[in-house]
């Protein structure tokens, strides 16, 4: 049996629908292999009362949350500080809770993208070309926003609704290029990298339609949904020969950002991680 911990540094995720969150195990994972004094707890909190229980939090021992659906918009306006990337993105999914109640909102969403991105493809860099983004919502914005930080010069964007794309363009300026899903084909001679954002190939959710046979197999293809571990649309990438990264690294590394945070230390993404998260994933 697990010893019960005395004063343990609290730390959780509060969304909802929250049952189904591999937070909690990728973060009790760190806190035992690293020996911290500390729990990682899924909460379950409505839009209704997110403001009050954030606000109790530190009162109770609580360390630091990540912040899930529907809350990621909520949880900057309860915030006292606000890190630049958190503001630019108009959302954040990391809180750390100072001792004297102070709330430090932050987002980890780009960190994850591009530490998977570079852990599974050494050699990419930013400057080789553009990058086409499928899809844009709130992981295209943080995505965007990470590649042309690294440099990327210019970022296709295309949408089913593409008013949302060309709402994310006036935020984030002019080197993203709002293009129509059927003009994807000329986007593709050009792209070094192309990251799916959009939930399609997701277990339950419509395959994506893409023009596969378009595609440079120089060009790097990096899907963000996680369940499959290996979508229909990296399967079909390999196929024409391109490289490809899986979502499953990105919720690792944004994770090992936030718990960076609370307990000061980054934490490894181990294979033994990566297998854990796979074997709750096919439960
Ligand atoms: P997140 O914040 O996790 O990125 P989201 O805001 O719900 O999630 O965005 C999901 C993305 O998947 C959007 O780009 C969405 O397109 P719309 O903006 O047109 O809604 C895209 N998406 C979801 N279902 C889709 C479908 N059946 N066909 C095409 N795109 C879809």
């Amino acid at each position: 049996m697990r010893k019960s911990k005395s004063n343990p540094i609290l730390t959780g995720v509060i969304g909802t629908p929250i049952g189904h969150s591999l937070s909690p195990t990728i973060h009790n994972y760190w806190i035992e292999k690293y020996g911290e004094n500390g729990i990682y707890i899924p909460l379950e909190v409505s839009r209704t009362h997110f403001r009050d229980v954030i606000k109790t939090l530190p009162k109770m021992g609580f360390g630091g949350v990540n912040i899930t659906i529907p809350h990621k918009e909520a949880a900057l306006l309860c915030a006292d500080l606000v890190a630049d990337n958190a503001a630019l993105l108009g959302a954040a999914n990391t809180l750390s809770l100072r001792k004297n109640g102070k709330i430090y909102a932050n987002n980890t969403d780009g960190y994850g993208f591009l530490q998977n991105l570079k852990e599974t493809e050494p050699t990419w860099r930013a400057v080789t070309g553009p990058a086409l983004v499928l899809g844009a919502g709130g992981g295209s914005r943080a995505i965007i926003y990470t590649l042309l930080r690294e440099g990327v010069p210019k970022v296709y964007l295309t949408n089913r609704t593409i008013e949302r794309a060309k709402l994310l363009q006036n935020d984030l300026g002019n080197r993203v290029k709002v293009i129509e899903y059927a003009d994807l084909g000329t986007a593709l001679n050009e792209v070094s990298i192309i990251v799916n954002t959009t939930s399609l190939g997701m277990i339950g959710q419509p395959e994506m339609k893409f023009p596969y046979d378009s595609l440079n197999h120089r060009t790097i293809v990096y899907d963000i949904v996680y369940n499959p571990l290996k979508t229909d649309f990296l399967k079909q990438a390999e196929i024409r020969g391109c490289r490809t990264v899986e979502g499953l690294g990105m919720l690792l590394h944004q994770a090992a950002n936030s718990y960076q945070f609370w307990f000061g230390k980054l934490p490894e993404v181990t294979p033994e991680l990566k297998n854990l998260v796979t074997e709750k994933l096919k439960a």
